[in-house]
C-alpha cells in the first residue's frame, strides 16, 4: 500500500493521539505526538523547580537559558527520552505539566527547535501520522491528509475526566473545564503558530462521534487519498 503523510491538529484533550494511535497501526504509518515534545520540557522543569517555583519562574528567557533540545531523544519505535532516561506517558499527561507545555509552547524559539526536531525526524521516511496544533501548516505543510479534529470545551472536560479516572488521578469537572479553556485560549491566541483550521484540512467534529466513529472517517480519507495518488 502507498504511504502518505497525515498531519492532525485540533484543541487539548479532542482525542487527537488515541485516533492517531489507531490509525497508525491500521495502515502501519509511524505516529509523533508533537505535544509530548513540549510536555517533556515542561515535565524537565517541573523536576528541576518543584510545584512553586515552576508555576512562577517559567519565563522565555529562564527557559532558554536553562533548556537544550539536545537533551531530548526520539528513538524510531517512538520511544521519548529526557536525559537519556525513558519518559512514562503518565508522567507526561499530570495537569501541571500539561499547563506548562502550553506556557513554554508560546515561545518562539522552543517552537523552531521542535519543529526543526519533529521535520528531522520524519523526514527519514514516508508514511507518518503526527498529531498537535501546527502540524498541517508548519511541521507537516506537505501532508497529502490534513484533518482539524474538533470537540466542544465541555465534551472534552468531560472525557479527561474519565482518562484521569483510569490513570488514578483525582479531577473536579470545573476545574478541568477552566483549564482547558484556558490551554485553548493560550494555544488559539498565541503569537507565534496560533492553533487554526487551515483551508485545506478537513474538519472533524467529534462532539457526538466515538473513537471509533472517527478512526473511520479518518480511514475513509485515507484510502481516497491512496487511491488518488
Ligand atoms: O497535544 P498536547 O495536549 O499533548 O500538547 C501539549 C501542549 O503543547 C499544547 O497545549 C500546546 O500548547 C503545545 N503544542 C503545540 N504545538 C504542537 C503540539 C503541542 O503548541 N504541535
Amino acid at each position: 500500500m502507498k504511504k502518505i503523510n497525515i498531519a492532525i491538529d485540533g484543541p487539548s484533550g479532542v482525542g487527537k493521539s488515541t485516533v492517531s494511535e489507531l490509525i497508525a497501526k491500521k495502515f502501519n504509518l509511524k505516529f509523533i505526538n508533537s505535544g509530548s515534545l513540549y510536555r517533556a520540557i515542561s515535565l524537565f522543569f517541573f523536576q528541576k523547580l518543584g510545584k512553586e517555583q515552576f508555576k512562577q519562574i517559567l519565563d522565555e528567557k529562564y527557559v532558554l537559558d536553562n533548556w537544550n533540545i539536545k537533551q531530548l531523544f526520539l528513538d524510531p519505535f517512538g520511544n521519548l527520552f529526557l536525559d537519556n532516561v525513558k519518559i512514562e506517558n503518565k508522567d507526561l499527561r499530570k495537569d501541571e505539566i500539561s499547563w506548562g507545555a502550553s506556557k513554554i509552547a508560546k515561545y518562539k524559539l522552543i517552537r523552531s527547535q521542535i519543529v526543526s526536531f519533529l521535520q528531522d525526524y520524519s523526514e527519514k521516511e514516508k508514511g507518518v501520522i503526527m498529531d498537535g496544533r501546527d502540524t498541517t501548516f508548519v511541521v507537516l505543510p506537505n501532508a497529502e491528509l490534513k484533518i482539524f479534529l474538533w470537540a466542544s470545551a465541555e465534551i472534552r472536560a468531560t472525557r479527561r475526566m474519565e482518562q484521569n479516572q483510569e490513570l488514578g488521578f483525582k479531577t473536579n469537572y470545573e476545574e478541568l473545564l477552566k483549564e482547558i479553556e484556558e490551554r485553548d485560549f493560550q494555544d488559539m491566541n498565541r503569537e507565534n503558530d496560533p492553533l487554526h483550521k487551515t483551508d485545506d484540512a478537513i474538519l472533524i467534529d467529534s462532539s457526538n462521534m466515538n473513537i471509533q466513529e472517527v478512526v473511520n472517517k479518518i480511514s475513509e480519507l485515507i484510502l481516497e487519498r491512496i487511491n488518488n495518488e
